[in-house]
């Protein structure tokens, strides 16, 4: 581990103990200028993380923490194709996939971006003449459904964006499969029409079981429509490995590549944004794009103090390691970022999620929170309740919109925003003992009942929430959104010492379900596996009547 991130992070745990507010009521009361101090924006970006406790001292002591981690240093390397990703030796560089300036990007001694951009041009000139109809199934007709088959972040950032950007979706219509489960590809092709559907193969390594297996399903299922023949025209694939797509037998001007220096969780902005940008259009898909980049010209370039990603990862910080919350919800108040938690999970959990430091040291701090989180309103009729009243304090991240598409339900956009400005200050203030009790009095209850009564309707408060506010979810704005989060993820892993490019805590349940596939298939017997496998394996085949 770095020394002198241990030194800053020890001065910062005893600045945090006497610098930071204990009440967060007091602290508002006290400072009118809190919000002006404690939030920063970025064009029509508001981050707001003054309902957290923090400080001046305490964030000076985060901005050092960041400087011994060489936050920036590392940043630059990131930005300059550097191989970060040591125990790949890869660089580490979706930040070319839309790097709009066309500034040149090397990988070694070469400049990524020709190829960057021959690949986007690709996609369009396919995503388009899908829309249009110039492209047609084998029979001529026009597609009318694009179902991508892929999984983890072949998957999670198509369909998170696709859902998203729904006021903006004017091609075919769009189905995601994902799970080994046979369910979920049964139900996703029911009702489709073989002749009006092409099918987006999309995988990294192209070796993936679960993307493999619903690949082949849904071959058979054209094949057995429309003929052999006609199983070329209903695919494309999207791959690093375009060896194993030839083998596949997919056509080669429908499959489109990427590189080994974009990782699963960050490759939306590939091809393997293909279905978004057939849902979309070209034009919107590269306002996505535009959205990143200006996030990246912004972390690249801004000072710490103002700079959104490093300020939001040096809170995530704070509260995961001084605070020492083990979790933080991320709760959109925006229906059409359903799946952003989801697709932050992967984002976070999949990078951060570390045990061992660079050097292969076992961490002797923390890495990364659980991260978790529904739309609101939804979540305050779920969970909320533990957030407010629970013993496990959890950070909140809201994120919401000024303004929604449908301005005829202005009333509700309203009662939205209305809804998730009062969590947080509810999470923020709490409502004390005597509050509680005068409450009650007030609405007529007897002295005994309301001592009763009153202690269950306490709200510790200061709960810290962040918030983030943006004046419409356009695909511009989407695109900054994800690329915020991607670059907090950076600045946190930069903190914790750890490596966030490699998931080799993948790699175990893998290798155990290969193994123990011939096992559940009865073609060999549980020796060798714990009592519990076996257990459960003997009850499985008795039940399945073998
Ligand atoms: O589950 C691990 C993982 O490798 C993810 O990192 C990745 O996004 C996913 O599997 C899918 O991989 P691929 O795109 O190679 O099919």
């Amino acid at each position: 581990m770095n020394e002198a991130t241990d030194k800053a992070i020890a001065k910062l745990r005893t600045t945090a103990g006497d610098a930071a507010p204990k009440s967060m009521r007091d602290a508002f009361a006290d400072d009118p200028q809190r919000f002006d101090r404690f939030s920063a924006r970025f064009e029509d970006v508001t981050l707001d993380y003054s309902k957290c406790a923090v400080s001046d001292a305490v964030m000076d002591g985060l901005y050092a923490v960041a400087r011994a981690a060489d936050v920036e240093g590392r940043r630059d390397a990131m930005f300059s194709g550097e191989k970060i990703n040591t125990t790949e030796d890869r660089a580490v560089l979706h930040v070319a996939l839309r790097n709009r300036s066309n500034r040149p990007i090397d990988v070694d001694g070469e400049d990524v971006m020709p190829e960057v951009n021959a690949v986007l041009d690709a996609m369009g000139q396919f995503a388009e003449a899908v829309r249009s109809g110039e492209i047609t199934g084998a029979t001529g007709k026009k597609i009318t459904d694009i179902v991508n088959i892929g999984i983890g972040g072949s998957d999670l950032g198509p369909v998170m964006a696709t859902i998203a950007l729904k006021p903006y979706h004017d091609g075919p219509r769009a189905h995601f499969v994902s799970n080994v489960d046979g369910a979920h590809i049964a139900d996703t092709l029911e009702g489709l029409d073989p002749a009006t559907t092409l099918v987006i193969v999309a995988s990294k390594t192209f070796t993936t079981v679960e993307t493999m297996t619903n690949a082949h399903t849904a071959r058979r299922w054209i094949a057995g429509a429309l003929g052999e023949e006609a199983v070329i025209d209903h695919f494309a694939a999207v791959s690093t490995a375009l060896d194993k797509v030839r083998e596949f037998g997919m056509d080669e001007k429908r499959t489109f590549g990427f590189w080994d220096w974009v990782g699963g969780r960050y490759s939306v902005w590939s091809a393997i944004g293909l279905p978004v940008m057939i849902a979309v259009g070209r034009d919107d898909f590269g306002r996505f794009l535009d959205g990143a980049h200006a996030i990246d010209e912004h972390f690249r370039t801004a000072p710490m103090e103002e700079n959104l990603p490093i300020l939001l990862g040096l809170v995530g910080f704070y509260h995961r390691e001084i605070c020492d919350y083990g979790s933080r919800a991320v709760i959109p108040y925006d229906q059409r970022l359903s799946r952003f938690p989801a697709y932050l999970q992967q984002l976070d959990m999949e990078s951060n999620g570390k045990g061992v430091d660079r050097d292969g040291e076992t961490l002797d701090r923390h890495s990364g929170p659980v991260t978790w989180g529904e739309p609101g309103t939804n979540g305050q009729h779920a969970f909320f309740q533990l957030l407010h009243q629970g013993t496990d304090p959890v950070p909140v991240e809201f994120m919401v919109a000024a303004r929604g598409h449908e301005p005829e339900l202005d009333h509700q956009q309203r009662l939205l925003l209305a809804n998730c400005l009062a969590q947080s200050e509810a999470f923020m203030r709490g409502r004390s003992l005597d509050e509680a009790r005068r409450q009650l009095l007030d609405k007529g209850m007897g002295e005994d009942e309301a001592n009763r009564i009153a202690p269950h309707r306490v709200f510790t408060g200061n709960r810290p929430s962040v918030t983030i506010l943006y004046e419409e979810l356009t695909p511009y704005a989407l695109g900054r959104l994800i690329a915020l989060y991607e670059h907090r993820v950076f600045t946190e892993a930069q903190i914790f010492g750890i490596n966030a490019f490699d998931q080799w805590g993948v790699e175990l349940g893998k290798e155990l379900a290969t193994g123990l596939l011939p096992v559940v298939e009865g073609k060999e017997d549980t020796q060798g596996h714990d009592s519990s496998t076996a257990g459960l394996v003997a009850i499985v085949r008795r039940m399945r009547g073998e």
